[in-house]
């Protein structure tokens, strides 16, 4: 199999909508958030942040193509320090405030979203995060036929040698399944919150981590 990573435009939202949703489709923490949601009402919503990501002129978006088929599998994000120079060079609409997006209605899990937005919205600059000088990961899903393939390691290594070239940190919030994957090409972990999630915790006590990684700029990968 061969892969391309790509520039992702927002011709693609649909597409990286729907691999954000089979990637996540067995997250405790996410899962907890959606609640007894519709599917659709959840890719609407996701389709949402995807278009708002799009109109950011901060936001690097980045897709993996499997040359074979041309089939989008795989996507990750960037968001760059805001007082650098804007990275990349499209055209951008007006930009579309993610605070502003209908959550979806019967079955969202209003309490758990609410908590995600005091607690860990606010976690990265508790330490030390700041959006002017650093850079954060986000949005780094692959379609679950394609993990374990190395395209984790393909969309990281490309953003970590963007933040090595412009010498600044590296920011992430992680999941347990992704956490590893940051850790061996550099980041190490700041900060571990356990996060309620009663129905859906994978190690049966309730709760789930969600993890805080920081990489300095030049931090190496960790040996085979
Ligand atoms: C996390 C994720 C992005 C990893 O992508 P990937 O393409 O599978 O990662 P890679 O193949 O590059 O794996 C690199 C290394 O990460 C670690 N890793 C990846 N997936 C792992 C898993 N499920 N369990 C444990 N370690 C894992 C391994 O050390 C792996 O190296 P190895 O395969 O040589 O052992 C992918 O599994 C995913 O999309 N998961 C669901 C969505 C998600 O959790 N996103 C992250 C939000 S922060």
């Amino acid at each position: 199999m061969s892969f391309e990573l790509q520039p992702a435009t927002a011709e693609d939202a649909a597409d990286l909508a729907d691999i954000f949703v089979l990637a996540m489709h067995k997250d405790a923490y996410w899962t907890n958030i959606i609640g007894k949601a519709a599917k659709s009402d959840e890719t609407a919503y996701v389709l949402e942040s995807m278009r708002a990501d799009f109109s950011n002129q901060n936001a690097i978006c980045r897709k993996v193509v499997d040359l074979e088929t041309g089939k989008t599998v795989a996507l990750g994000m960037l968001l760059t320090p805001l007082e650098l120079p804007t990275f990349d060079k499209r055209e951008f609409g007006v930009r579309i405030d993610k605070s502003t997006i209908v959550r979806p209605g019967p079955g969202w899990n209003n309490e758990a979203d609410e908590a995600r937005r005091k607690n860990l919205d606010t976690l990265a600059v508790r330490h030390g995060y700041d959006a002017e000088k650093h850079f954060m990961r986000y949005k780094t899903h692959v379609l679950p036929s394609y993990q374990r393939k190395g395209l984790g390691t393909l969309i990281t290594e490309h953003f970590n040698s963007i933040a090595d070239e412009a010498g600044r940190p590296t920011y992430a919030r992680t999941r347990p399944k992704s956490t590893a994957l940051f850790q061996k090409l550099g980041y190490r972990v700041v900060e571990a919150v356990p996060v309620d999630v009663p129905e859906y915790s994978e190690r049966g006590d309730g709760t789930t981590d969600v993890f805080l990684m920081k990489r300095e700029p030049g931090a190496p990968n960790l040996p085979e």
